[in-house]
């Protein structure tokens, strides 16, 4: 007689996503992309934006992802407590297992952070620790660097200061400008994006 061993788990969950941007939301596509490809085994559950406005909630909505626009009581840069926490809420009722931050542009803190602890990830365009905060590609053709690049990161309560998960180098070229720096500087994060959520979800 044959005896078969099943060797793997009966049941694997497939990892639920929650994305927070404030723009366009080519990250988020990137990570739609490899769930498409089947490169990366998850799903996205829920948008939200700070940004009524922002392209990323109309690529959800394109791809029949459910959004939600994040009321930040009229503060132009805060993200205050009352929202943070509407934010966790709508998060854990969707089962959201990991949270991306894709191109969102408030400092999250608590209780929102409490509510996923080392379940936020984030990109950054800079190899961190190097040129955290705003337009960090500005910073890097500024400072006259010869290559920056992109990281991502674990979300801890600084700003781009927590774990990095993985990071890539960009080479800074002569007649680079703002935008041509940063265009490149994407192209990386959109392989590196889909890689590290693969990582994190296998720590989860
Ligand atoms: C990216 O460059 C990311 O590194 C930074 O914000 C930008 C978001 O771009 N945090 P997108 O909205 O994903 O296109």
């Amino acid at each position: 007689m044959i005896w078969f061993v099943r060797v793997l788990p009966l049941y694997t969950k497939r990892m639920v996503l929650g994305i927070l941007g404030s723009g366009s939301g080519s990250n988020m596509q990137a990570i739609l992309d490899a769930i498409g490809a089947g490169t990366l085994d998850a799903r996205i559950a829920l948008v939200l934006s700070d940004n009524p406005d922002a392209f990323i909630l109309e690529r959800a909505r394109n791809h029949g992802i459910a959004t939600a626009v994040i009321d930040c009581r009229g503060f132009k840069t805060k993200f205050p407590e009352e929202a943070q926490q509407e934010t966790a809420d709508a998060l854990k009722a969707a089962g959201v297992d990991l949270v991306c931050l894709a191109g969102f542009l408030r400092l999250v803190k608590r209780p929102l952070l409490d509510a996923f602890p080392n379940r936020i990830l984030n990109i950054h365009p800079a190899l961190l620790p190097a040129f955290p905060g705003l337009e960090a590609w500005k910073q890097a053709l500024e400072a006259g660097v010869s290559e920056t690049g992109c990281s991502v990161h674990y979300v801890d309560e600084g700003m781009d200061t927590g774990p990095v998960i993985l990071q890539e180098a960009v080479p800074v070229l002569a007649d680079d400008t703002a935008e041509s720096l940063h265009a490149r500087i994407q192209v990386v994060e959109h392989r590196l994006y889909p890689e590290a959520v693969k990582l994190a979800a296998r720590s989860l």
